[in-house]
């Protein structure tokens, strides 16, 4: 399975901290926000991955991460030129996708528990499309899904006025090969985008769709306001100083992995330079 992170977009719901920055490059507490969505194809198993960027600052993206090699990865870059939805995704990942399956994460999303690794490894194989709820207090800002009484999707809305469930689903999708066709096919919203939610309706009309519920025990965050980014900055902060561990240290998750040795992981905490990533590098 192939890798997608979404980086794109112009983040006007955080400005003035995005008008000259990505939004993806802004910090959560300790590390630039893209680390965390790629930490979570890491933790799938999934090493070729696609970072999607504006035109502008594809540059930037490839000084933070280059081509991936000091964790493990392959990285390749394209770019979306203007904001036309997350769906576009399939159409620009085309050619790296080629004869895969892929899952898509978007570049603002993170996620962290017990049990992830486990759960994002069981949907790499994936026929058809698996996605996620995750109760929240504010569907309304989100695509919203529906359950009957034996707990089957019913319905998946984006962005609903009057939310029908307060079941959101998160910005973690994996899908077979047939993605790249259904993206081709939907056509744009009210808004002008090709919307995620329209995939996830063609999947579930064709009774093709998993949506598996993350347990009280996970924790997800979108951080596409300044309130989100603000709590999950927060969140990191306080597990982390509470714990001797670190969330989504890439060079971690693949020394773990055996993709990188123990001398490339001993190089990249030197890069690091002097703060506590690289010290907690060291610590490894
Ligand atoms: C997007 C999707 C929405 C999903 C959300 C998750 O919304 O359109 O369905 O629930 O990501 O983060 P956006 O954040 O682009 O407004």
């Amino acid at each position: 399975m192939k890798g997608i992170v979404l980086a794109g977009g112009a983040g006007t719901r955080l400005y003035p901290l995005t008008i000259a920055v990505s939004k993806q490059l802004l910090p959560v507490y300790d590390k630039p926000m893209i680390y965390y969505p790629i930490s979570v194809l890491m933790l799938a198993g999934i090493r070729e991955i696609l970072i999607i960027t504006t035109p502008e600052d594809q540059h930037l993206f490839k000084k933070l991460l280059g081509d991936g090699k000091t964790f493990g990865c392959e990285l390749q870059y394209e770019v979306q030129h203007e904001p036309n939805g997350l769906a576009e995704a399939f159409i620009i990942g085309e050619k790296f996708i080629g004869k895969d399956k892929v899952a898509l994460i978007l570049g603002d999303n993170i996620f962290y528990g017990n049990g992830l690794s486990k759960l994002l490894q069981s949907k790499t194989d994936i026929n058809g499309g698996a996605i996620f709820a995750y109760p929240v207090r504010d569907p309304e800002r989100f695509g919203v899904v529906t359950f009957d009484e034996n707990h089957k999707a019913t319905s998946i809305v984006e962005k609903p006025k009057n939310p029908a469930s307060n079941y959101a689903v998160p910005g973690l999708y994996f899908y077979d090969n047939v993605v790249i066709e259904i993206a081709k096919s939907i056509a744009p919203s009210a808004r002008g985008e090709k919307e995620i939610t329209a995939i996830n309706q063609a999947y579930l009309s064709k009774g093709t769709l998993d949506v598996v519920v993350m347990s009280r025990g996970m924790s997800w965050f979108d951080t596409g306001t300044v309130d989100a980014l603000d709590d999950a900055t927060e969140f990191i902060r306080v597990l982390q100083r509470n714990q001797s561990t670190m969330i989504s240290c890439l060079e971690e998750i693949a020394y773990k992995m055996s993709w990188i040795s123990y001398e490339a992981l001993k190089e990249s905490a030197h890069r690091y330079g002097k703060g506590n990533y690289a010290s907690y590098i060291k610590t490894l």
